[in-house]
């Protein structure tokens, strides 16, 4: 299945995560051993960034991406996708480094996009979906946070601001992402939404998540006002398209 749809890259970003990133790149190896991964880290002050390098020495399927400073989820993504794209890979997949996403979860993401999907997004909120060891209040953020995202922009996706999503390299240069100004989780929200604008099908796959257990969420104040205000500015924007009867299809 792997074979089909041509060479896999996974970008993995990582911010203080170097009591994860080794098990997590283990994780990737052993269920995809085809599959190449490229830590983006943003010179982590815990040396991140160090570990991955001699993970990298050890294994030609494992890439790094040091960039100089924090600047968010998405920023980090762009930069990694960039560098995949220039590489020749011909699927680019998304996945947190802190175990939230199961690799041995991911064959099931490439198997929609090899039934046709532009993206594949591993979601928490269709029938199968599930979140392991969530607090209560994240839960509600969450789901408040898609509900907000559904009703500004008529998306017809249950989990528009999940991390664990494969993309056809085809998608990402249809979609282009000289445009994208998100630089926290929004980045996410921003994606789907360019994807279902540009008329490519967006699939959801049911996975788990299972919240970390190593390290601390990135998640702030400043990630949730970048999204409420960003995503309200879209909705406003693509509200008079949406009234004519123009929807995001
Ligand atoms: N390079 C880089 N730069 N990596 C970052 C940054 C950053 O500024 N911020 C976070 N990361 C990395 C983390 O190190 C981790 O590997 C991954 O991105 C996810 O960060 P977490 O802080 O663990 O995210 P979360 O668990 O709170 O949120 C998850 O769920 C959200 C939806 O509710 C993530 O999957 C998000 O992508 C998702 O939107
Ligand atoms: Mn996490």
């Amino acid at each position: 299945m792997v074979e089909t749809l041509g060479r896999v890259l996974v970008v993995v970003p990582t911010y203080n995560e170097r009591d994860n990133l080794p098990m997590i790149v283990e994780r990737i190896r052993a269920a995809l051993p085809e599959v190449h991964v490229l830590v983006a880290d943003d010179n982590s002050p815990d040396g991140t960034g160090e570990v991955a390098d001699g993970l990298a020495d050890g294994d030609d399927h494992v890439h790094v991406l040091h960039r100089e400073t924090k600047q968010g989820l998405g920023a980090a993504y762009i930069a990694g996708f960039r560098w995949g794209l220039r590489e020749g890979y011909d699927v680019l997949v998304e996945m947190d480094a802190d175990g939230s996403h199961q690799p041995e979860e991911l064959p099931k993401l490439l198997e929609a996009l090899a039934d046709g999907a532009d993206l594949a997004i591993g979601s928490r909120y269709v029938p199968g979906g599930k979140v392991v060891n969530w607090p209560h209040r994240r839960e509600l953020l969450s789901k408040g946070a898609n509900l907000y995202t559904r009703v500004m922009l008529g998306l017809p996706v249950r989990d528009a601001t999940a991390g664990f999503r494969a993309y056809r390299a085809a998608t990402l240069e249809k979609v282009g992402l000289s445009g994208v100004e998100s630089q926290g989780y929004c980045f996410q929200v921003d994606l789907t939404l360019r994807t279902s604008r540009n008329g490519l099908r967006v699939v959801e796959v049911p996975i788990t998540f299972v919240e970390r257990t190593v390290g601390k969420s990135k998640m702030s104040g400043k990630i949730m006002s970048e999204a409420l205000w960003r995503i309200g500015l879209w909705g406003v924007t693509g509200l008079p398209k949406r009234l004519r009867g123009g929807g995001h299809h």
